[in-house]
């Protein structure tokens, strides 16, 4: 108090006190400006914690998942006899001429349908194309929570190509009894939050791949069967 600053005249004493009288207002506008501040600061945060607690809880409920695809049977026909049967002269194979594919599409999710654009559907021996399905299936809405079947039937294509894969799977057959294929299909898919908007998304390109293995008789291994296959939007 006194003691900091020694007072000997009264105008001394008045101005000390004038000084401590500035100095406390001056604290209060400060310590109001701080507490304005905090509470600015708190109410933000808490506005951002609400906002954030709301987009969790949308993303509880509709958490979107893609849609699923599985083969369920495939099958190629005929199949090149391995050349071990007639060893004596490596006879020229011919290609499988059908393939025929049954997939079945999920969605998984509960609030969310799909609209599907028609499904073209392709076969390929490494890498190479040797069947194909243009009109796999029609364009279809399906439901959340739904499983639908789709069916292909796969002509090949023929030409020197088939015939050099043709020969690949002869060997294939000799050396591993079983033989590779990968079909893919193409289409288009649109998500639609189905329950409390009507809100749609744009339409995705979207690409499925999946990895079949047959054996001898042409028909799809138990282990290849229910296997996820990829997907890839764009
Ligand atoms: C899936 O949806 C289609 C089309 O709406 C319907 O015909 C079919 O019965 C549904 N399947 C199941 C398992 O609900």
């Amino acid at each position: 108090m006194s003691d900091a600053v020694p007072s000997t005249s009264p105008t001394a004493h008045h101005h000390h006190y004038d000084l401590r009288t500035r100095y406390r207002a001056r604290q209060v506008r400060e310590s109001l400006a701080k507490r304005f501040t905090k509470l600015l600061c708190s109410a933000v945060l808490s506005l951002l914690f609400a906002a954030a607690f709301v987009l969790f809880i949308l993303w509880l409920a509709l958490r979107p998942h893609r849609p699923r695809f599985h083969v369920s049977s495939f099958s190629a026909s005929p199949l090149p006899s391995s050349s071990s049967s007639s060893s004596s002269s490596p006879s020229p194979s011919s290609p499988p001429t059908s393939f025929s594919a049954q997939v079945s599409v999920r969605n998984p999710n509960r609030n969310i349908g799909f609209f599907f654009g028609p499904f073209s559907g392709s076969v390929y021996y490494r890498d190479d194309p040797v069947a194909s399905d243009p009109s796999m299936a029609p364009g279809f809405y399906q439901p959340p929570k739904n499983t639908t079947a789709i069916a292909g039937r796969f002509v090949g294509s023929g030409g020197a190509a088939a015939e050099t894969a043709a020969a690949g799977m002869a060997i294939d057959l000799e050396t591993a009894g079983t033989v590779r294929f990968r079909m893919e299909m193409r289409s288009t898919v649109r998500f639609r939050v189905s329950a409390w908007m009507a809100w749609e998304t744009h339409r995705h390109a979207l690409h499925v791949s999946c990895d079949v293995e047959v054996g001898p008789d042409g028909l799809i291994l138990p282990q290849y069967k229910e296997r996820r296959c990829s997907i890839y939007f764009f």
